[in-house]
């Protein structure tokens, strides 16, 4: 995103809140906290300005000092980049910033942007930073450190939060020393922010839950004396919370999600009526309501969560002390007492609580509560991964773990310092291409995973990818000149505010000129590519084929539905190029290609059942999003397995919104006449008939590949013979006569349950239903397969009888499949023989399902 929508010369949003999305917040809270110091400096920059954050950056001269010998100079910011980063302060001897203040702990916020200044080359800054007795940063070199860091947001932007505190009134000096004569010191921005007294330091006098050393649960204090740096602050959910939206410290929120091992979480908003109490330990500044309303849940079944731990893997500097600050609060009605829910704490692998039980802390629903952990990170070459897990206690009525946010804080070692080494060099290069000479995507893989940071960035590096069947074909370079059509910012239809706009000379540069090497997927609409932007993000390019209305339509479709949706389950759109005639749709790049290429026809080693039935959960949600979670009904029109794209952890996304379109906008209207589209072989039939759309269709197309998934062919085989062709009229032959099993994949012999294959057969035909009023919803389709996941589960655990090629089991006709959930018609297996209990599972699986607008 932008911040285009504004369109004041001076729409600028700090860059770390590129994820929100900017309609949602450009408010400025209710302030909480007003700070006594509050100092945004733009170093290098004559004039004052203000920004969208709600920050008033002033100029740095009056603050500096020798002031002879250090230059100011612009930057050339993409226009993305603004704020702070447009100037810089720049030096090859040192320079001092010193600012008036008054006692007592203080934020002091640098901000860089590594990139060529005037004279000066982005390879040479190398320097230190010492702010009063501290150092913050030494020898470094912040062109390595900007590609190390893999936040693609931001590229080049580097930020960095400290806490230092203040003994007297007297002022605070930060000193910016180059490493060597030939290297330089430079700085964008520097802030400085006061804060309560109390919120990250203890209280020696009153501090009645001081933070604990994990190992040894011995109480530890922060003593004033340390200077901390903001490690992460996170909180749960898929929203950052930006500055202008702290209590008053100007504090963002980032979201905990990219940071998770695992992808079974799910989080909640809490946007109930029930009030927050703070109480005298956690006043009401501790952190804005929002973070106490959104709470982080290992969200799965009991017998899931119970062989699981939930955990955040979090690069941190080795040789350190770590502080963790663990935000709680309990708004879930469903918890009324103590013990309902209590759960471990583990820190790096240790014990940090075995009864942590956030109703019994707080005794009442909406009091926020925060414990402290300290662990030390003992030295080692390289970064290593804090971790953080949780884990439901079994003695626990609700078996899982919440929480609302985590903090980690470094804590200056005995010297003062909280400068960590600069990460390694870059290795080989391993992909060339255009505009590249600073990093490339490989090296930052390498680096990436020294660092252990976790790729699963869920609202920035959805990584997108079409593998369709991979042919080679000549591709004819239209020469391109730059700015002759650029017809982008004068389409007004074009929704340029929503997502990044790319140059086609940006195009050119990440495909290498379009060069064939690079084609990764061929389809109808053209070719897509896999080609690397801000030269190390991985994206997918689909180049539509120019000159058609059509294509013209379903881009500018293709924009508008997917810039306004986010979603774990749906394939990001980072941006679009609309210049010298082409259509050019830039995704995030994922790794495992079409779901249909892990099914059949394929060299790929094939899914498992389990993994099959992860995939059709998460195809499920994303169009039971789409149905429901957004402002909008959205039907994608085009669901097929090869519009389903796999991450490289196997999480589906649902693609192609192309044909994509809003549903029926009032409860009135219950269809949208339309010409009908769609792929053969996935088409609802009574949209082709009636040529009346409703999300349905969609449920129709659903089922089709639940069939594909479940028998592993495609859903017309023309080769077959002739009762066999189609896939859906033969699955509800065999189903009907009993003996869906015959026709299950081969490759999934021996792994799936009966009654789970019953289950799932029974809501893939439910889905394939004539009539559209009669198939589920897709949150039904969750819900149930769901429930088959966990039955699935179960059965493994159990080492029960598993299906085996033609092993018969009861049948149930499709006219009562499906008819309501309460009554699970026709379930009478094994294990569940009793439909009462089969109810109660059911309608525990389908309790645990979240508000998808919470999300
Ligand atoms: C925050 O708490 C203080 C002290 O309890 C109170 O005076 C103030 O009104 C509260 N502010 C808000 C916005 O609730
Ligand atoms: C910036 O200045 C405006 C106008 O004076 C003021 O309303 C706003 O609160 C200031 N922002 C901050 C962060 O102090
Ligand atoms: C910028 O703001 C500072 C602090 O508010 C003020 O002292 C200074 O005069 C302003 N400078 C300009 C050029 O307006
Ligand atoms: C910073 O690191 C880069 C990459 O290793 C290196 O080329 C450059 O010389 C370093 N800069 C300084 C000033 O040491
Ligand atoms: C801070 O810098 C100013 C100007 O360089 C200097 O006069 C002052 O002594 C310094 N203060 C400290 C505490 O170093
Ligand atoms: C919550 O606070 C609002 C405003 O202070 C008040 O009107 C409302 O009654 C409170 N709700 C409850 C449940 O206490
Ligand atoms: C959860 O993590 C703890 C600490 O590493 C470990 O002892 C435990 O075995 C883990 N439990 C599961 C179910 O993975």
């Amino acid at each position: 995103m932008d911040t285009t929508c504004t369109g004041t010369p001076l729409r600028t949003i700090l860059l770390l809140l590129f994820q929100i999305w900017c309609f949602s917040f450009i408010s400025m809270a209710d302030v909480i906290y007003r700070p006594t110091d509050l100092f945004s400096v733009s170093c290098g920059s004559s004039t004052n300005f203000s920004t969208l954050d709600t920050r008033n950056w002033t100029t740095d001269i009056h603050f500096l000092s020798p002031t002879h010998l250090s230059v100011a100079a612009p930057s050339l910011t993409p226009s993305t980049i603004q704020g702070p980063y447009t100037h810089a302060r720049l030096s090859h001897s040192p320079f001092t910033y010193s600012f008036p203040l008054t006692p007592g702990p203080k934020f002091i916020r640098l901000f860089f942007y590594s990139t060529s200044y005037q004279n000066f080359p982005r390879s040479q800054a190398s320097f230190s930073v010492q702010a009063g007795p501290y150092t913050l940063l030494q020898h470094f070199n912040s062109s390595l450190n900007a590609d190390a860091d893999d936040d693609p947001s931001h590229p080049d932007i580097l930020f960095r939060e400290y806490c230092i505190n203040l003994q007297d009134g007297e002022n605070l000096n930060i000193t910016f020393i180059p490493t060597t004569t030939d290297s330089y010191a430079f700085i964008n921005g520097i802030e400085i922010v006061s804060m309560p007294p109390y919120l990250y330091y203890t209280d020696p006098g009153h501090s009645p839950e001081q933070p604990q050393y994990v190992a040894t649960m011995t109480p530890y204090v922060v003593e004033n004396k340390f200077a901390l740096e903001t490690m992460y602050r996170l909180k749960a959910g898929d929203h950052t919370i930006p500055s202008s939206e702290d209590t008053g410290m100007l504090r963002t929120w980032d979201t905990d999600s990219k940071y998770l091992d695992t992808q079974s979480e799910e989080s909640i908003e809490f946007t109930g009526t029930t009030n927050l109490s703070f109480t005298k330990n956690i006043p009401n500044y501790t952190a804005p309501d929002q973070v106490f309303r959104s709470v982080r849940n290992m969200g799965r079944n009991a017998s899931f969560n119970m062989r699981n731990n939930i955990t955040w893997q979090l690069a941190v500097d080795s040789g350190f002390t770590y502080l963790l600050r663990l935000y709680f609060c309990e708004l879930n009605p469903r918890i009324e007492e103590a013990g309902v829910l209590r759960f471990f704490i583990f820190i790096q692998d240790q014990l940090a609580t075995d009864w942590a039980d956030v109703f019994m802390w707080t005794n009442h629903w909406g009091v926020p509560v925060v414990r402290e952990y300290v662990v030390i990170i003992s030295e080692s070459p390289k970064k290593v991964n804090l971790s953080l897990k949780m884990h439901p206690h079994p003695k626990s009525i609700i078996q899982d773990a919440q929480i609302n946010a985590i903090e980690i804080f470094k804590i200056s070692n005995y010297k003062g310092s909280l400068a960590g080494p600069n990460p390694d060099p870059p290795q080989t290069a391993v992909v060339s291409h255009q505009g590249s000479n600073k990093k490339n995507g490989a090296t930052k893989k390498i680096l990436a995973a020294v660092t252990g940071t976790v790729f699963g960035v869920l609202l920035l590096s959805f990584i997108v990818a079409f593998f369709f069947v991979k042919r080679k074909k000549n591709i004819t370079v239209e020469s391109t000149k730059e700015g002759t059509s650029p017809l982008r910012d004068g389409s007004p239809s074009l929704p340029t505010n929503l997502c990044r706009h790319f140059s086609i000379s940006e195009i050119i540069a990440a495909t290498n000129n379009f060069d064939e090497l690079f084609i990764v997927g061929v389809g109808g609409f053209g070719n897509v590519y896999k080609g690397y932007i801000d030269d190390s993000t991985p994206v997918a390019i689909k180049r539509l084929k120019p000159g058609s209305q059509q294509g013209l339509d379903e881009f500018m479709n293709e924009i508008e539905m997917l810039s306004q949706l986010r979603h774990l389950h749906l394939v990001s759109l980072i941006g679009y190029c609309y210049e010298s005639n082409e259509m050019i749709l830039v995704y995030d790049f994922m790794d495992r290609g079409a779901l249909r290429d892990h099914l059949y026809d394929t060299d790929n080693p094939l899914l498992s059942w389990k993994q099959r039935l992860q995939i059709c959960i998460g195809a499920a949600r994303g169009l039971h999003y789409l149905h429901t979670g957004a402002n909008q009904m959205i039907i994608h029109r085009d669901v097929k397995s090869t519009n389903i794209l796999l991450d490289e952890k196997w999480v589906a996304k649902v693609s192609d919104f192309g044909l994509s379109r809003i549903g029926p906008t009032s409860s009135s209207m219950t269809h949208v006449s339309t010409q009908v589209k769609g792929s053969v072989g996935y088409l609802d039939p009574e949209y082709y008939k009636r040529q009346r759309l409703t999300e349905k269709s969609d449920v129709y197309s659903y089922g089709v590949v639940l069939l594909e998934v479940l028998c592993g062919r495609q859903p017309l085989l023309r080769t077959v013979e002739k009762q066999q062709v189609s896939l859906v009229d033969w699955a509800k032959h065999r189903y009907q006569k009993g003996s869906l099993g015959e026709i299950v994949d081969p490759a999934l012999k021996g792994q799936i349950a009966p009654h789970c294959l019953r289950k799932f057969g029974e809501v893939a035909l439910s889905c394939l239903l004539e009539d559209g009023t009669q198939r589920p919803s897709m949150n039904d389709v969750v819900g149930v397969l769901e429930f088959v996941l966990q039955l699935q589960l179960q059965d493994s655990a159990h080492g029960d009888v598993v299906w085996e090629s033609g092993v018969d089991y009861e049948g149930s006709t499709t006219d009562d499949m499906f008819s309501s959930h309460s009554n699970s018609s026709g379930l009478n297996c094994t294990s569940y023989r009793n439909k009462e209990s089969d109810r109660l599972i059911l309608d525990n699986v389908f309790s645990e399902l979240k508000d998808p607008k919470g999300r």
